[in-house]
């Protein structure tokens, strides 16, 4: 059976117990509404680990904005079904914001050595701040020995690269793949909030950073941004709000290309009031 966990003592006497039984736990830190692509994190966390343990929490100090964390939705008991059908050997740990910020709900300041300057650090404010704080906290109570995040948001994977790094925090960050819908689309808990013009809009997304990977074989990375702007231009319904091709690795927009660097396309849309995100390797 499917364990859930509120409290803070409750789990990390249960790891604690865990650990003395030499049992490898694989985390995997959410927000809830989970999707396949969730799932497929989850998997992977239970195939390479003893026990998966899977946070379900709506971090309030990584919104930069009061309606998107209002209406972020919130389905406990679908999610806890759902992780019921994967395996027994799933922990849900769904935390209080009590529990996590006592009577301080605010976040530390990181550097993330500019990685945190970048893309979603410069159009969502403090949002970096709050993840790094959530993610180090339920590292610290979870311990986990490897910890699972999706390519989905690779910004935030390349945070948690770094913070794990600075902050010597012994645990291995194992990157997992985008899982797109058959559209192409990229699964987010936010595509349950999209109206149906724009959720038949939204695989455009996607197919225009195909065309962009394909572009970019022989193109220059201003030609291709070029382009993807007035592609979006043209869309009745999708405003982009950033394309970037940047260095996967430092996440600095692409000046000129070189061939011993790995590249990567990303990108931020408005779908009505819906933000969606989307990237995709380029070499
Ligand atoms: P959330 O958006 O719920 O995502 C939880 C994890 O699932 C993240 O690592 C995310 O990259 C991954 N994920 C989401 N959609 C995916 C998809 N379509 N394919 C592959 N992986 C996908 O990211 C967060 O929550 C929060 O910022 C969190 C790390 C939990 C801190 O609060």
């Amino acid at each position: 059976k499917v364990k859930i966990f509120t409290e803070l003592k409750q789990i990390k006497k249960f790891i604690e117990q865990l650990k003395l039984d030499k049992q490898s736990v694989g985390f995997v830190p959410t927000m809830g509404a989970l999707h396949p692509g969730h799932l497929s994190l989850v998997s992977e966390a239970l195939a390479n680990n003893d026990v998966a343990v899977v946070s379900i929490f709506v971090n309030p100090t990584q919104f930069d904005n009061a309606e998107d964390l209002e209406k972020y939705p919130r389905t406990l008991e679908n999610d806890a079904a759902l992780l019921r059908t994967l395996s027994p050997d799933i922990l849900i740990y769904a935390p209080t914001v009590e529990d996590i910020y006592q009577n301080n709900v605010a976040a530390e300041q990181f550097s993330f050595d500019g990685l945190e300057n970048e893309m979603e650090g410069k159009f969502r404010p403090g949002h970096f701040d709050g993840v790094g704080t959530i993610v180090k906290r339920l590292f610290e109570i979870v311990t986990p020995d490897h910890a699972y995040f999706g390519e989905k948001d690779f910004q935030q994977l390349a945070i948690i690269k770094k913070l794990v790094e600075k902050h010597r925090i012994p645990v291995r960050i194992i990157p997992c793949a985008i899982h797109r819908e058959v559209s192409g689309l990229a699964m987010s808990s936010r595509n349950t909030r999209l109206k149906p013009a724009y959720k038949e809009a939204a695989p455009f997304i996607y197919k225009t950073l195909e065309s962009a990977k394909e572009q970019f074989g022989t193109k220059s990375a201003n030609t291709v941004t070029e382009w993807v702007h007035s592609e979006f231009a043209k869309h009745d319904l999708l405003e982009l709000e950033y394309f970037i091709i940047a260095d996967a690795e430092t996440l600095k927009t692409v000046k000129r290309k070189s061939k011993q660097k790995k590249y990567r396309a990303f990108i931020a849309v408005y779908a009505d009031d819906i933000r969606l995100i989307d990237n995709i390797a380029l070499n």
